[in-house]
């Protein structure tokens, strides 16, 4: 977690025990980083190449089908001072822009983002850390803009939070959410009330050996409108100091595992593949990632 000290942004409660390493999506990712600042990130979607859509032994037809190979994004991160501006451009043409400026006030971080040429995309974000706080509001910049506020209390140990969304055109509050989470030096544990009361997610993430890095995580999903339980069990361990394995399953049968190796300092190959175990040649994907940094 990047919030070491206090209790950090909303969206942080249960992403230990999510993992997010996970590139099930055929997706490859080349990832360099480069020492005067400026950041580099290519993103190459093999969405249909061959390597990417093979399904245990039998490359599918659409593999070789499709002309075009993969779709790329030009990522540009520039930073002066306390202002940090990322520039993104899609196959589309789109422009994504963010404006980060960090520490105006001590805790406070502004974030400005808009898309060229979404008129409507505007946005402005607030976000505010404090020991025993965490907030983050934004507003879109139309006339009647989605306001979402996210707050949480606490300290490293204990936190409570809240996500809202409310919607000032309809006067509908589209989301709100609500959770608590628990950190102790070895575990992480997390209970959500999700999508309007509709789920309940439980989530827990036990350091089992920290000299191995081994640990364990579960996390229990309960849909009270369809009366739908969904449980992901997952594991990481560290082979040897530079390569890490992790491995997660759900009750419907999805797993996935991942292999990370550091093969030169900070830099990364990670190895993903994914299953359906009920329909084992139909759904097998495998991602590849490679970051770089000097
Ligand atoms: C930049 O950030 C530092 C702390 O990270 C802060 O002390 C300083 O006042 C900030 N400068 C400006 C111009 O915002
Ligand atoms: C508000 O949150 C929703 C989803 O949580 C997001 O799609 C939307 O872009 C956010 N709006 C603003 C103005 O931040
Ligand atoms: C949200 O707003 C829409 C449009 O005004 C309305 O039809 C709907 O009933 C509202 N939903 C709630 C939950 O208030």
């Amino acid at each position: 977690m990047v919030f070491v000290k206090g209790p950090g942004l909303y969206s942080d409660i249960g992403k230990r025990a999510r993992g997010k390493d996970y590139q099930g999506d055929q997706k490859f990712t080349l990832t360099t980083y480069t020492a005067n600042g400026v950041v580099s990130i290519l993103h190459f979607c093999f969405l249909y190449f061959i390597f990417c859509n093979f399904s245990m032994g039998a490359i599918t037809s659409s593999g070789t089908k499709k002309g075009d190979l993969f779709i790329a994004d030009v990522n540009t991160q520039l930073k002066n001072k306390n202002i940090t501006t990322d520039v993104k451009v899609d196959t589309n043409s789109n422009v994504y822009t963010t404006i980060t400026v960090d520490e105006p006030a001590p805790g406070v971080k502004a974030i400005f983002s808009f898309v060229a040429p979404d008129q409507k995309s505007g946005k402005v974000e607030l976000q505010y850390l404090h020991e025993y706080a965490g907030i983050s509001t934004s507003l879109g910049l139309t006339a009647k803009p989605i306001v979402n506020f996210s707050g949480v209390a606490g300290n490293g140990k204990a936190a409570f939070g809240t996500d809202i969304s409310f919607d000032t055109a309809t006067g509908n509050f589209t989301k709100y959410n609500a959770g608590v989470s628990f950190t102790t030096a070895d575990l992480v544990a997390s209970l959500a009330l999700n999508d309007k009361g509709e789920t309940v997610t439980a989530s827990y993430f036990h350091t089992v050996s920290p000299l191995t890095n081994t640990a364990v995580g579960a996390e229990l999903t309960h849909s009270f409108s369809t009366n739908e339980n969904t449980l992901t069990i997952g594991t990481q361990h560290l082979l040897d100091p530079l390569t890490s394995v992790k491995a997660r399953v759900n009750n419907y049968g999805k797993a996935s595992a991942l292999i990370q190796h550091e093969w030169r300092p900070k830099s990364l190959i990670t190895i993903s593949g994914e299953v359906d175990t009920r329909a084992i040649e139909k759904s097998a994907k495998v991602g590849l990632a490679v970051a770089l940094k000097p």
